[in-house]
């Protein structure tokens, strides 16, 4: 889609607060399988680990399930006509790993694939560039019951998975991300387990983080075989920072948050390998690192064309001695993690658009070399339509798209290369643990009717798309 190079001369800042973004500039939408398709059972799907999940009493808010959620399996057609009103240049939607390989290995179900192929005829038709994430959560239920990430065979049959998928879509796709924000996949599903697969036991989350990497790492010449044009994969990077950054022991504690949630990551990504402080932190209280073997390094370190990041909300940490550690991030002792502030959205978290600009100034510094995209930013709040039942007004998410827009503008403005922008979500879905109650749609989805209402956010973005860039 874009291997434009942002040019700074088209960097136009408009007057009364107009803002415009460089020529190449991608403006798209995101959403993932699970939370939106409903379908389960479906021309041969297999049960994933969100099927058992939400399935199991107590674990999701009000017993929600993606059983139906948005019914998008049966009504994508009218849903790219949406998309395409809105002007969406790109959308990225995720694939069910269980529609095409119902028990994680074996052949292709060919109606699972059958689906996808239709859904990118469709986008494609409507000059709408598809862009896939290999895996957003839904793990083939087998192949947990096999240990799921945290045996190594799951890296290798991610990456036959990768190449199922391709052969069929790489001819009309060019973007690819194999993983989604994997830290959540490993930390929220093994070691708080407030995710699927609801696993509670922390050296497990670092197995599932070195296995999820090394699947990447795989099926990164996996795409590459099948003519895939760019390659890139998602983290949620934390924008983490000390309370106070005069206080040397708060610029350790958020040190050592970033060492678990940012460099694990991204440090043997980028060919760095496991950074030493979190290895002696894995050595010392996690049971070392029995699942690393000689040459995975090399194997995730698979050259990329691009790096996603999520971002919603910022991380402050102040050290406090004799804090236990938080279930979400082991090896987190002594610190504690500061309460959001502020205005919050219906997920709790705070909004504060300068930490995103901080975060991309620091990655770009810190991991040159790879174009950036904005794969998910967005916010939920619990709306609804108004009496007439048609309008939904969300003044709250205009200004919090507008803000974080201002913060990417700004970000490149100070020479970092942002190529795209991916509103979450496109419509209201199935928030994994918290079932439907928080709404991150620029759509209101009536779960009831399954009809679709625009909301001013929708509007509004597509003021943004028209105007490639911010209104005055
Ligand atoms: C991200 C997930 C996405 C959605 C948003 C709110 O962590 O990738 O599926 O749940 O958060």
């Amino acid at each position: 889609m874009s291997d434009t190079q942002i040019d700074p001369a088209t960097r136009v800042t408009g007057d009364a607060g107009g803002l415009s973004f460089p020529a190449g500039f991608v403006w798209g939408a995101a959403t993932a399988a699970y939370q939106i398709e409903g379908a389960v059972t479906a021309d041969g799907r297999g049960p994933s680990i969100w099927d058992t999940f939400s399935h199991t009493p107590g674990k999701v808010h009000n017993g929600d399930t993606g059983d139906v959620a948005c019914d998008h399996y049966h009504r994508y057609a009218e849903d790219v006509e949406l998309m395409a009103e809105l002007g969406l240049q790109a959308y990225r939607f995720s694939i069910a790993w269980p529609r095409i390989q119902p028990t994680g290995s074996g052949p292709a179900n060919r109606a699972g694939l059958d689906f996808y192929d239709r859904l990118v005829d469709a986008l494609v038709a409507r000059g709408i560039e598809p862009m896939i994430t290999l895996y957003h959560w839904d793990l083939p239920q087998p192949l947990q019951d096999a240990g799921g990430w945290t045996n190594r065979d799951t890296a290798y049959r991610f990456a036959e998975y990768a190449g199922l998928v391709a052969e069929r879509l790489a001819d009309r796709v060019g973007t690819w991300i194999t993983l989604n924000e994997p830290w959540c996949a490993a930390f929220l599903g093994y070691a708080s387990g407030t995710h699927a697969p609801g696993i509670t036991n922390p050296p497990d989350a670092f197995a599932a983080t070195h296995h999820l990497l090394l699947g990447h790492g795989e099926a990164v010449p996996v795409l590459r075989g099948h003519g895939v044009r760019q390659v890139g994969i998602t983290l949620n990077p934390s924008a983490v920072r000390p309370l106070d950054a005069t206080a040397p022991a708060d610029v350790a504690a958020a040190a050592r948050v970033d060492g678990l949630q940012n460099r694990l990551y991204l440090d043997p990504l980028y060919g760095r390998g496991y950074p030493a402080d979190i290895r002696a932190l894995i050595d010392a209280q996690f049971g070392g690192a029995p699942w690393l073997r000689p040459g995975d390094e090399q194997i995730i370190a698979a050259p990329l064309d691009l790096l996603g990041i999520n971002y919603y909300n910022p991380t402050i940490v102040t050290s406090a001695p004799g804090q236990p550690s938080s279930s979400v991030h082991p090896g987190t002792e002594d610190i504690r993690f500061m309460p959001a502030t502020g205005p919050l959205t219906a997920m709790g978290w705070s909004i504060e658009p300068a930490s995103l600009t901080s975060l991309l100034e620091r990655l770009s510094r810190d991991y040159p070399g790879l174009p950036f995209w904005i794969t998910e930013n967005g916010c939920a709040y619990e709306d609804e339509p108004e009496a007439d039942g048609e309008r939904v007004a969300d003044p709250a998410r205009i200004a919090y798209l507008d803000g974080h827009l201002r913060a990417v503008h700004e970000a490149i403005a100070r020479g970092v290369d942002v190529r795209g922008y991916l509103v979450w979500s496109l419509f209201d879905n199935f928030e994994w643990a918290e079932g439907y109650r928080p709404r991150f749609g620029i759509f209101y989805v009536d779960y009831e009717t399954q009809v679709r209402l625009r909301k001013d956010s929708a509007r509004w973005y597509h003021k943004v798309i028209a105007e490639h860039g911010l209104p005055d």
